[in-house]
């Protein structure tokens, strides 16, 4: 019998296609993961589970599921996925860490132009018809220090674009070995010189018990004064109560920020203040990223059902 595979987020059409083009039965069901109890209802029928993040994979969820071998997550954060529980049931989890990489890395750039040149604001006051040309005075990114808090796939990728525009590019990373660094052409720091030193800063790291808040109160104070913070990563690597009061206080010079503590993202201690910009997790918002990890999820997940390799 083929095996079965249920797709309940938003999955571009390819991975569908690519799942029956390959002989599994897909049931393409993208309202659902957001449906606990259907999902609870009808999650025992699927060999194969294939998400982004709106689906809650918990451990309750996972008791439900008998036949379930494989979760596929079309992205690169898998902590929508309860994984103890998953690994309890000898249920794999698969990720796709390369799919969106370049798309992240360009929105962490977007949002670093839209917060030194104030773009949404300025471009709000100009549709409200207010020609307010001495309210936005810039900063330039050339010459400016950047530092990175990650440098794996996405912050690499980063750093590449950062020192295209000629910034000077500080990272903190302790996986980053030196050689890395220099062939990057970026000077490896520890954390404490990096918040010293850097004009903006941006963090591309998972949320792991080791990362979680590691821009705290006391990190943001350390701070260069008028520093920018852009977070493309995840919601809780910053402490956004402590951001947004020195945001208010004139010692943080802006942020840019599309992860949130809670999302969906409605009320936030960062919403409304100046010279922040946010946007809703759209980091790997693009049709190239969405395809690109749609098509990469679907080859793993039918790797695995059909040959369990
Ligand atoms: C990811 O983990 O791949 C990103 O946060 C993208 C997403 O969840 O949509």
């Amino acid at each position: 019998m083929a095996p079965k595979v249920l797709v309940s987020d938003k999955l571009s059409d390819t991975a569908v296609q690519i799942f029956r083009d390959r002989g599994i039965e897909v049931d393409f069901m993208p309202e659902v993961g957001k449906d606990k109890e259907k999902l609870q209802e009808i999650i025992g029928q699927y060999d194969g589970l294939a998400i982004r993040s709106a689906t809650k994979v918990t451990a309750k969820l996972l008791e439900a599921a008998d036949n379930l071998k494989v979760i596929g997550r079309a992205g690169i954060g898998v902590d929508n996925v309860d994984r103890e529980a998953a690994s309890k049931r000898g249920v794999i989890v698969m990720n796709t860490p390369f799919g969106n990489s370049i798309t992240t890395a360009e929105h962490a750039i977007a949002l670093m132009f839209a917060v030194a040149r104030q773009i949404p604001e300025a471009s709000a006051s100009t549709h409200a018809g207010k020609w307010e040309k001495s309210r936005f005075m810039g900063v330039e990114l050339t010459g400016k220090t950047l530092g990175v808090i990650g440098a794996g796939n996405i912050g690499s990728i980063v750093c590449d674009r950062a020192r295209g525009l000629r910034m000077k590019v500080i990272a903190y990373d302790p996986f980053l070995s030196q050689e890395k660094a220099d062939r990057m052409g970026v000077e490896k720091v520890e954390l404490d010189e990096l918040l010293k030193r850097a004009d903006f800063i941006t963090l591309h790291v998972p949320l792991t018990d080791q990362t979680r808040n590691i821009l705290s109160r006391d990190n943001l104070e350390k701070t260069k004064k008028g520093v920018r913070i852009i977070n493309c990563a995840r919601g809780g690597l910053v402490d956004e109560a402590a951001l947004a009061d020195l945001l208010k206080s004139g010692h943080i010079g802006g942020a840019g920020i599309d992860v949130f503590e809670t999302e969906p993202a409605t009320e936030n201690p960062l919403f409304n203040l100046p010279n922040v910009v946010c946007t809703p997790h759209l980091g790997a918002a693009t049709t190239e990223a969405q395809e690109n990890v749609a098509l990469q999820v679907a080859e793993q997940m039918s790797d695995y059902l059909l040959t369990g390799a």
